[in-house]
């Protein structure tokens, strides 16, 4: 395995990125590292470079320039649109690492009707489902009024955590049904639905990095995606995470490992799909048995920015393993401490919210990380940009712990219409 200094591209803006960059630039390995495009975060561990994820072009010729030796995407977009096969199809990039699947791995995330498939052929607990398109349009509407509810109607393709409702009755099921295929809500993302049997239980995030053959466990987490306190209101990108998850003991992480993970990385070899890099396993407990809710192709955000931080391996030395298929040599050791990180974002989000507030406090933050997620540099000054603005890592001995200290620290960082959810973890502090 090579041991000399790497240059890395890594691909995307957000909280998650900020994280890896962190975890990266730690790396006595890591050389030069860019981050294309980067926030104001991301430019205290590497140089940002202005382009987008799916400028193919303008990454191809970054490469070339900066003489990058491994790219890391870091969101789905750029790796359902094939960043992997761009790079391992041209001359000049093809010696590149690029640390993530194929497009047809990615489907695993890209296509809910892929990803079901997938596990109905490995005999995967998944929740049951059909499919439907315009063309079968009415059996869609006789499946659905036959269907117990709740029921859960989502569209095929990529439409930005927007395309799944949890349907209450069956009216509220063939609206929303109507609305993907007939009103093309989400335009050709929801040309196809997948309707499916709600799952009752309480969800958790597992994360495995595959050479293809081989894997590591990376730490579990757990995400709260509802803007509101109590998991109240709607869904958002995620306001907070813990790891490890209280519930997913030795015996329940045995039948994930089991019945999930080892089916889904030797499905995938013996498939011929392509498929290197981060695997997401978005679980549900039912009982005591786990469910896939969905595949990812990549770190979750903000799990990343727990599970980067307890995972004490060097990232750029599992991405090389990973390279040379060499991953299962590698002894992965996950930090005893607690992780809770807690996310501040911009007034009304995830509705409409403002840009362009002036952030500040960051320099009083002690014995927490911060991560940024949308943050801008306007001058000498840092200011928000997205709906998530930083994530507040914090590790203790005990969650109550990592929480109260992202907590003190989040009351030093101030901007205009700033809001964070006070009960990441609620559930697990007695
Ligand atoms: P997905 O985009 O597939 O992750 O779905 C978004 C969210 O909808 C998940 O995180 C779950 O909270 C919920 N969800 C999706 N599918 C189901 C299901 N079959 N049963 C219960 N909840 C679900
Ligand atoms: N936190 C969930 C996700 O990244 O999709």
């Amino acid at each position: 395995m090579s041991l000399q200094k790497q240059n890395i591209l890594l691909l995307g803006a957000g909280g998650r990125e900020c994280t890896l960059a962190w975890k990266l630039q730690s790396s006595p390995l890591c050389g030069q590292l860019y981050i294309a495009p980067g926030n104001a975060g991301t430019s205290a561990y590497g140089t940002n470079l202005s382009l987008s994820v799916k400028d193919f072009d303008g990454i191809r010729k970054a490469c070339i320039d900066l003489n990058i030796d491994i790219i890391l995407p870091g969101p789905e977009d750029p790796l359902v649109a094939g960043i992997y096969d761009f790079v391992k199809n041209d001359p000049a990039l093809q010696h590149i690492i690029v640390a993530g699947p194929s497009a047809n791995g990615a489907q695993l995330e890209g296509s809910k009707a892929f990803s079901k498939k997938f596990m109905e052929r490995q005999n995967i607990p998944t929740a049951a489902y059909r499919e439907f398109t315009a063309d079968n349009y009415a059996e869609g509407e006789a499946y659905i009024t036959n269907h117990p509810t709740p029921v859960v109607i989502k569209a095929d393709g990529l439409a930005a955590g927007k395309g799944v409702v949890i349907a209450a009755t069956t009216e509220e099921a063939l609206d929303a049904y109507r609305a993907m295929i007939q009103d093309r809500q989400f335009g050709d993302a929801g040309s196809r639905v997948v309707i499916e049997q709600f799952l009752d239980g309480i969800e958790l995030s597992v994360f495995a990095f595959t050479d293809g053959t081989n894997y590591v466990l990376l730490p579990a987490a757990k995400d709260y995606k509802r803007i509101g306190e109590g998991d109240k209101g709607l869904n958002t990108g995620g306001m907070g995470a813990i790891s490890p998850v209280p519930f997913a003991d030795d015996s329940f992480m045995q039948k994930v490992i089991d019945r999930i993970v080892n089916p889904t990385v030797n499905g995938l070899r013996t498939e011929g799909i392509i498929y290197n890099g981060f695997i997401f396993f978005g679980l549900i407990k039912v009982g005591n048995d786990p469910w896939v809710i969905e595949y990812n192709c990549r770190m979750g955000d903000p799990e990343t920015e727990v599970v980067m931080p307890r995972l004490q391996n060097d990232l750029v030395e599992l991405i090389l393993h990973m390279a040379n298929g060499t991953l299962g040599t590698v002894q992965v050791q996950h930090s005893p401490l607690k992780a809770a990180t807690v996310m501040m974002v911009s007034g009304g989000y995830p509705g409409d919210y403002a840009r362009g507030k002036v952030m500040t406090g960051m320099d009083k933050v002690q014995g927490s990380t911060l991560f940024h997620a949308g943050t801008t540099m306007a001058g000498n000054d840092v200011v928000t940009s997205g709906g998530r603005v930083i994530a507040i890592t914090s590790l203790g001995d005990t969650l109550a712990d990592a929480l109260a200290q992202s907590y003190a620290n989040a009351a030093h960082i101030q901007y205009d219409g700033a809001y964070y959810r006070r009960d990441i973890g609620w559930e697990f502090l007695s």
